[in-house]
């Protein structure tokens, strides 16, 4: 057993604990989004010695040398000095601007935010209730000069920030809105590669935001959207996606729909993943965006490579189900 110290408090963490674990077993405030090494919302630091290498993974060089690490991945190897982070510091303000239904269960929530001005779309912020409860969303649109930020929430049966943004955040609210952090977004070298694009449920919002970034920016190469749900009236901008296609000739959109029953004729019929692997006969070159249900992620990372994509051209964004 080793002994945290925050605050002048002192704190056991159990043998297979860890300091996430047991700040929230004791009752200390530290927010937590996805308890994997995801989010970043429970990065806090060490006063003294440097926190295990395992729990510095993902964070920059900087973060690293100032002893920075995550709490969710941190397994401690002997007593620890801890200094929380001050979430003012951590968070920008924004005020909701526009909140509309895509669909029976997707909000498209729209944020402004003057201090969030350099972003990519695709990337991810935290947002956070004032009661300290954080989760990741990703975003939608292209930067825009006025600090405005989309996303798309779906609404998930009895969970907690999804059901709240849904039911209760007002136009003119105000959320905290982290930093944007992530590193699936579209860069315009090779213009000419192909670009596959496959998302479950909201990954579409990073998918939406890339898609538009590389077709605004003069993308030649083709580029395959493949957006799929179980049923029909779970998918959305169905419309605006088949403009898209009719616009860009190196567009081209699959709707697709798992369910064996009522689909409409516009639809294919398979998981989006599937439909893509059917779908695709060469991929040598190509760049893959993956984003939304994590298994759905996995599998077709691993499908993709052993197809030949190069791993450096795989992007991904799991949308990884916080462990409460
Ligand atoms: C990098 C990243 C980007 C994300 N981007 C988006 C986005 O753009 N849009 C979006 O809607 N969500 C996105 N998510 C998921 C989001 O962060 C939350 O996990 C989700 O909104 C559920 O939070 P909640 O508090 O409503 O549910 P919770 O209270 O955390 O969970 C309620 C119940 O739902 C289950 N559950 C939680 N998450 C999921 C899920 N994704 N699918 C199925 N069941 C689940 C839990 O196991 C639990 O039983 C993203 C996650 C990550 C890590
Ligand atoms: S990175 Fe620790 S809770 Fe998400």
């Amino acid at each position: 057993m080793t002994k945290l110290t925050v605050a002048e408090k002192t704190y056991h963490c159990q043998a297979d604990e860890t300091v996430l674990d047991t700040l929230l077993r004791e009752g200390v405030q530290i927010p937590f989004g996805c308890k994997q090494g995801t989010c970043h919302s429970c990065l806090t630091r060490t006063l003294k010695q440097p926190p295990p290498a395992e729990a510095q993974k993902g964070l920059k060089d900087t973060q690293k040398r100032q002893n920075y690490f995550l709490a969710c991945l941190c397994h401690p190897k002997e007593d620890m000095q801890i200094k929380l982070l001050d979430q003012e510091e951590m968070f920008s303000q924004g005020i909701v601007i526009a909140n509309e239904m895509l669909n029976h269960n997707t909000l498209l929530l729209k944020i402004k935010c003057q201090d969030i001005q350099e972003y990519f779309a695709g990337q991810f912020v935290n947002l956070q209730r004032e009661d300290g409860l954080t989760r990741s969303y990703s975003i939608a649109n292209t930067p825009q000069q006025e600090g405005i930020l989309e996303f798309h929430i779906r609404r998930l049966k009895d969970g907690q920030f999804s059901t709240w943004l849904h039911d209760e955040v007002q136009v003119g609210d105000n959320i905290a809105v982290s930093e944007p952090q992530g590193h699936c977004f579209y860069v315009p070298e090779r213009a000419d590669q192909g670009l596959l694009l496959v998302g479950t449920g909201t990954g579409l919002a990073p998918l939406a935001g890339i898609l538009e970034d590389a077709l605004e920016q003069g993308h030649t190469g083709p580029v395959k959207l493949f957006h799929g749900a179980s049923k029909a009236e779970d998918l959305y901008r169905v419309k605006e996606l088949q403009a898209f296609a009719e616009k860009y000739d190196n567009f081209s959109y699959y709707p697709c729909v798992s369910s064996t029953t009522n689909i409409p004729g516009e639809f294919t019929a398979g998981r989006a993943n599937e439909v893509a692997l059917a779908h695709m006969t060469d991929w040598k070159g190509w760049r893959v965006f993956l984003c939304g249900h994590p298994d759905m992620v996995t599998s077709m990372k691993t499908d993709a490579f052993l197809k030949g994509v190069a791993m450096g051209d795989i992007y991904t964004d799991a949308f990884v189900v916080a462990n409460q």
